[in-house]
């Protein structure tokens, strides 16, 4: 293991754009499809794998909305998260603010308050076994109506207390966030945190209605914002975070190689920019194996792997004091090394 890996491994991180059900392994899939004595169209695991294989998000929505149908009893949404959070213990991942996508399950009869049950009773096992904190986003699903996010916020109206925020996913192209402005208005005055996908496959416009027509607090993934010197401007201003999703980008072909990644730039741009895991068992790698890969191909400095992993912090939705806890057991650990 080189240097900067073990610097990787070792410090406290946070992961702020990771998806419930992306991080769903093949082998529990088929242990759930089991379980609840489903089908799958796939004969073992290593068929599973070879459907892999994208060559933009639609592929891979079409293969993950599929991949959840197995997840249909309260316990289910428990080992999907624990699992997850077990990974997280193993990397050294401190803090996580989940989303999850009620529509995806709600549509298939299982009901919201199953999903979020599992989804929370393992997060508050994890915190108080390893101590990871976290937060709850649900996401509405773009490609569907406004209508039907304005359902699934009214569903969300009797669990407040276990939801922070909501976010905007699925089909980006054609489904530009201000379709869902009257929604994330009502959301904000909920007392929501706000955040949406934009400019992962979508143009720069898409990113300029997020910011100024739903008035995200964060931005998920944003690499299309690049294309624009007005837009860099005004995410580096208000320091906006960013929520980048390296190993995501690559299979889904939002980038063609690593080495032609936009984080150096956002970096030198002066961007708060996270790396995170988006989609783990889709994608080939939980949150240290994006570290892994974006520093190798990148040639990334320890400097810059410690910008990064601290940024993880402040863009998240903790208190000032909290974020401070972090980024001082950051200083404490490098000071240690010296
Ligand atoms: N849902 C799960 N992962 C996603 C991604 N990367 N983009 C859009 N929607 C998603
Ligand atoms: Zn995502």
């Amino acid at each position: 293991m080189s240097k900067i890996n073990t610097l990787i491994e070792k410090l406290p991180k946070a992961e702020l754009h990771l998806h419930i059900e992306g991080s769903l392994e093949p082998e529990l899939m088929f242990k759930l499809a089991k379980r609840n004595q489903l089908k799958l169209p796939y004969a073992n695991i290593e068929e599973i794998k070879q459907a892999y294989n994208f060559t933009k998000l639609q592929d891979f929505l079409d293969i993950y909305y599929a991949g959840m149908s197995v997840l249909i009893e309260e316990q289910d949404f428990y080992d999907l998260t624990m699992a997850y959070l077990e990974k997280c213990q193993q990397q050294n991942v401190r803090h996580v603010e989940i989303f999850f996508d009620p529509q995806g399950h709600t549509e298939r009869g299982v009901s919201f308050s199953t999903a979020l049950s599992g989804i929370n009773r393992a997060l508050k096992d994890g915190l108080s076994q390893w101590g990871i904190s976290y937060k709850t986003i649900m996401c509405f699903l773009r490609h569907l109506s406004e209508e039907d996010a304005f359902d699934t916020l009214n569903q969300a109206k009797a669990h407040l207390d276990l939801i922070d925020g909501v976010g905007l996913d699925s089909s980006e192209v054609g489904n530009p966030p201000a379709k869902f402005k009257n929604v994330f208005a009502e959301a904000k005055k909920m007392g929501l945190k706000l955040v949406a996908h934009a400019g992962e496959e979508g143009p720069p416009a898409y990113v300029e209605e997020a910011l100024s027509i739903l008035n995200i607090d964060r931005l998920d993934h944003g690499n299309r914002a690049m294309e624009s010197a007005k837009l860099i401007e005004r995410l580096r201003k208000e320091q906006i975070a960013l929520t980048v999703c390296p190993l995501s980008n690559l299979k889904l072909c939002v980038v063609d190689d690593l080495t032609k990644h936009p984080i150096p730039s956002m970096l030198k741009q002066g961007l708060l920019v996270t790396v995170n895991s988006d989609d783990p068992s889709y994608f080939g790698g939980y949150l240290n194996d994006n570290y892994f890969a974006i520093q190798q191909a990148l040639n990334l400095t320890s400097k810059d792997i410690i910008t990064l992993i601290k940024n993880s912090f402040v863009g998240s939705f903790l208190s000032d004091d909290e974020k401070q806890k972090h980024l001082q057991s950051i200083d404490t650990f490098l000071n240690e090394q010296e």
